[in-house]
């Protein structure tokens, strides 16, 4: 997958996982990485799947339906990419993803569908990435969810069950509101920072 991979100054911190949304590739979150941990390493990978020449992290049918046959593909080419890149880079598999939109969804479908995917979770306004599934044991994984009260794409409700989800499977997650629609805003990632510090 194409990426960007930045070494941090200290290797004891977790690899950040930069996830981006619809349309964006692996140059936009770069900043929030240094709005969070400035020693820490960054992984930032590209979707591998386009939209009318957008970049995404897998197919979808319309506005918030899924593919779910290409989320499952996709979901599991990235975890193999994470093993790769672990080799490469010669880090461990304490990753903590920090995704927005779309790149939030495939955060979410690592922690769905894989165990020891990830150690944690930073998604900006994500879905539920599949209903209807047993999810791995969560405990021990972190996650901070940012949500929008007023956002179109996805509902309080929605970002509600996906905690719930999570918390079922053992996680450890704490909902943040923003009075806003679905965009990243400075407050929120800054809540974030706040929550990672305290881990
Ligand atoms: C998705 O398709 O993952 C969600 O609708 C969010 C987005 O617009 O990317």
């Amino acid at each position: 997958m194409i990426h960007i991979f930045n070494k941090g100054k200290d290797r004891a911190k977790p690899t950040f996982l930069m996830l981006h949304g619809t349309g964006g590739n692996e140059l936009d979150l770069l900043p929030l990485a240094g709005m969070i941990d400035e020693q820490a390493s960054v992984l930032s990978v590209r979707g591998n799947v386009l939209e009318n020449g957008m970049p995404r992290f897998f197919r979808r049918l319309a506005e918030g339906v899924f593919d779910e046959e290409d989320l499952l593909i996709r979901t599991k080419e990235l975890n193999e990419f994470l093993n790769e890149a672990a080799d490469k880079y010669e880090f461990d598999r304490n990753i903590i993803a920090i995704g927005y939109s779309n790149g939030a969804n495939i955060a979410a479908s690592l922690l769905f569908h894989y165990q020891h995917a990830l150690k944690g979770a930073i998604l900006h306004h994500p879905m539920v990435p599949r209903r209807g599934i047993d999810l791995p044991d969560l405990t021990g994984t972190n996650v901070f969810i940012a949500a929008g009260t007023n956002d179109p794409i996805c509902s309080p409700s929605e970002s509600s069950e996906l905690q719930t989800l999570l918390e079922n499977a053992k996680a450890d997650v704490v909902l943040h509101w923003e009075n806003r629609g679905h965009q990243l805003t400075r407050e929120e990632v800054e809540a974030a920072a706040d929550w990672y510090r305290n881990l």
